[in-house]
């Protein structure tokens, strides 16, 4: 049994709250009161209220705030939000969940946290694509010193025919970019925290928009997935951010990751990170170690601690962090300097494809 319980709030009632953030406060009914969830659409609150048994709906975040003072906010609105809900969730004393991704520019992730900090409050991105078997496996390897120094990662995440047609993610104006902010930050994340969030130097990337017009494909790909609300209707002719980016990060001691991310693509669908160090590097998800000339080993992965029947189960493991974090003084497995340095690669990288040239993280400042 837990201490306490914490009173949660939810402000944006869309695709990820129902898949994933709902989800996660009712499972654990034993450290949280699911009390209230706002959406700008009263249709949208109200229905996930009535559906959830959540005893209170708003249709402003402000309103809610001041008359459930609750504990913890997610914050699942579209990107553009996260800034100013963010704050305003911090100045009324509550801790808080934010979606993905926390904040386009170092500064705002900066100014963000230093409010956190000068108010004792937890404030957690949510990255929760970290907690899959095989790269918690592969951070146990990593830490434990098996891979040695890390010199060079990549990733690529691709999919086929997966631009995400429920929301707004391709207007820039709400989601401030395309593939790489919404799903490369992801394995931004990841990989920067596999190799332990190294000091970066400087980013360089590239972006595309060459596949977005396919929207018979898109609508029957399987884009719209979990449970979607209130999906708006596509329209590729509105769509003004990536869907196909690469690029290189580098690090202060010589490091780099590479990567490519795809909403859609002539490729297969992949999810693959690689990580090499002097002693040895690891390769997922496959979860396979390579040393020596052809010493290859199988990383020991521990199962799913939550099976949530959804591709979300990570929401689990960051809404049970905070309250441990909030609760009992615990450090969070999420770091802010780790969520500030995912948020200056972000910009770094988007001013990069802009400039067609390198963007030093010096630059930023
Ligand atoms: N961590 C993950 O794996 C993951 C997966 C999907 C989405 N996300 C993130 O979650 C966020 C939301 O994505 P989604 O797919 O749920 O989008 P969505 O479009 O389905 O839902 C967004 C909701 O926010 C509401 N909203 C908009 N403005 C508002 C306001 N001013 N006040 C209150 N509500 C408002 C909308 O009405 C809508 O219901 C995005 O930042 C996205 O990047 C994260």
């Amino acid at each position: 049994m837990s201490e306490r319980k914490l009173k949660a709030a939810i402000i944006g009632c869309g695709m990820i709250a129902y898949s994933a953030h709902i989800p996660a406060y009712k499972y654990f009914s034993d450290k949280y009161e699911l009390v209230a969830i706002c959406d700008v659409f009263e249709k949208a609150a109200r229905e996930a209220a009535e559906k959830y048994d959540i005893p209170s709906y708003f249709t402003n975040a402000e309103e809610m705030l001041c008359s459930i003072k609750p504990d913890v906010v997610s914050i699942c609105v579209p990107n553009m939000l996260h800034k100013q809900f963010v704050l305003l969730c911090l100045e009324h004393d509550a801790n808080v969940i934010c979606e993905k991704p926390l904040a386009f520019t170092l500064h705002d992730a900066k100014e963000m946290y230093a409010l956190a900090k000068s108010k004792g409050l937890s404030l957690m991105a949510c990255q929760s694509m970290r907690f899959t078997p095989d790269r918690i496996a592969a951070k146990k390897l990593l830490d434990n010193g098996e891979i040695g120094t890390p010199y060079y990662g990549e990733f690529s995440r691709i999919r086929r025919r997966g631009i995400p047609t429920w929301g707004t993610f391709h207007i820039k104006e709400r989601s401030g970019g395309g593939a790489f902010i919404d799903i490369g930050v992801h394995m931004v994340d990841a990989v920067l925290w596999l190799m332990g969030n190294p000091e970066i130097y400087s980013v360089n990337g590239s972006t595309c928009r060459k596949l977005h017009k396919e929207i018979g494909t898109l609508q029957s790909s399987g884009a719209l997935t979990g449970s979607v609300q209130n999906a708006r209707k596509f329209d590729p002719d509105e769509m003004n951010v990536e869907d196909f980016s690469c690029g290189t990060i580098t690090f202060k001691n010589g490091a780099r990751i590479n990567f490519k991310v795809a909403w859609a693509a002539n490729l297969r669908d992949e999810t693959t990170i690689r990580i090499i160090g002097e002693k040895s590097g690891v390769e997922l998800p496959d979860g396979i170690i390579h040393r020596g000339i052809d010493d290859d080993s199988a990383l020991e992965m521990m199962p799913e601690k939550y099976e949530c029947g959804s591709p979300f189960s990570g929401h689990f493991h960051v809404v049970e962090d905070i309250y441990d974090v909030v609760v009992n003084g615990k450090e969070p497995i999420i770091k802010p300097e780790e969520t500030i340095n995912v948020a200056g690669i972000i910009e770094a990288f988007y001013r990069s494809a802009e400039l067609g040239r390198e963007v030093a993280f010096e630059e930023l400042l």
